[in-house]
């Protein structure tokens, strides 16, 4: 499989570097050109993995490199008109996420994709992070969700806000857990360092009356990735960046000691901080008996490698990706709800001139 990487920059590198991994390893695909527009980018590209790189799509498709698939990574607000031209041209495509910056963007790449029968699987790839794979048996009804994920500033992806940045993962992670249509959405989001909102706070409740906070920075002094999902009885804790997955369950028949690999989580400094602090606060002893805390067993992987072997599974059998574009869509559509519930608490709290409309 004839491969192609559009966007050299930050994350554009990683799927150069993976795509060239699989093939090193003969896993049936080959890299065989990327488009980047700066030249310096382009230039070290070239250089480092021996193909051609080329301004823009239309020298891309002019070459007739005969390509089956492309990964879309130029800065989101080109997406569209990226991944337009190459779903024409009859690539199938993994587009980073978000799918698109609107709705009617969205639709568009859905309907050329159905239309010429392509694959079109957005880049959500912590729905591959090995303790997301790992949690889903443990998922029942998640009622209450609380997530953060939060990032030290770095002057890039500023062509978007922060929901469309980062807190865009989360929604479509949350999204696909809760399965339930959005009831309501109450945000606030204002802007740091950037024109554009770098910070946000986001409460959503769902049909099942299932609800979901948010929060997501790139401002931060700390680099944080962490959903915590509570049931009926049930509380799981996913660290993304350790692939860390804790489950403490309502047990009457557990004992009251801390098991052997909770223990050594916590001598190695890696349980969560909240656990420590309860832990801290119950005392010496450990937890209340009746809690029983399983760490269930998560299979190391870097996400990226394991969505791009899906894509690329996907194009193979012909079937539909892991993440469809459906799912990419929606969770774009609850991205532009909350920055228009951001929009309408700016107007509420008089910072109109301070918050960028449709930022
Ligand atoms: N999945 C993730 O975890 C993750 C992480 C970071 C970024 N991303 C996504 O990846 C995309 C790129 O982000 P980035 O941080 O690499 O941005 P970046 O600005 O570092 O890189 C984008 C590159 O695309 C090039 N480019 C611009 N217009 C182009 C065009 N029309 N055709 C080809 N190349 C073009 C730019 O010159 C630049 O080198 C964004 O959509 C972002 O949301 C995803």
């Amino acid at each position: 499989m004839r491969v192609a990487v559009a966007g050299a920059g930050a994350f554009g590198r990683n799927h150069l570097r993976v795509y060239r991994e699989l093939e090193t390893a003969g896993l049936g695909v080959a890299l065989v050109a990327a488009i980047e527009p700066d030249s310096a980018r382009a230039a070290d590209t070239a250089a480092k993995y021996a193909i051609p790189v080329f301004p823009t799509v239309d020298a891309l498709l002019s070459a007739d490199l005969h390509l089956n698939a492309a990964t879309v990574a130029v800065p989101t607000v080109h997406h569209h008109a990226v991944a337009a031209a190459l779903l024409d041209a009859g690539l199938d495509l993994l587009v980073e996420k978000p799918l698109a910056t609107s709705l009617q963007e969205a639709d568009d790449l859905i309907d050329r994709a159905d239309k010429g029968k392509r694959i079109l699987q957005p880049g959500h790839l912590e729905r591959f992070n090995p303790a997301v794979l790992a949690v889903q048996p443990q998922l029942h009804r998640p009622m209450f969700f609380e997530s953060h994920r939060l990032s030290i500033f770095t002057p890039r992806a500023l062509d978007v806000d922060v929901v469309l940045d980062l807190m865009i993962h989360d929604l479509d992670i949350v999204l696909t857990f809760a399965n339930s249509p959005v009831r309501e959405v109450r945000a606030v989001g204002l802007p740091i360092l950037s024109p554009k909102v770098d910070i946000a706070n986001v409460r959503v409740e769902f049909e099942s009356g299932c609800v979901a906070n948010f929060t997501a920075s790139r401002v931060s002094t700390e680099r944080v990735r962490k959903l915590r999902f509570f049931e009926p009885r049930q509380y799981v804790s996913i660290d993304y960046a350790r692939q860390d997955l804790l489950v403490i369950r309502v047990d009457a028949n557990a004992a009251a000691s801390v098991p052997a690999e909770i223990a050594a989580a916590i001598a190695a400094g890696k349980a969560d901080p909240a656990l420590l602090a309860r832990l801290a606060a119950a005392g010496a002893a450990g937890p209340a008996p009746g809690l029983s805390f399983v760490k269930p067993e998560v299979t190391p992987g870097e996400p990226l490698k394991l969505e791009i072997l899906s894509f690329l599974d996907a194009v193979r059998a012909r079937r539909q990706p892991q993440v469809t574009a459906r799912q990419g869509r929606n969770a774009l559509a609850l991205a532009l709800e909350i920055q228009a519930s951001m929009v309408a608490h700016a107007h509420r709290a008089g910072l109109d001139d301070f918050f960028m409309p449709g930022a």
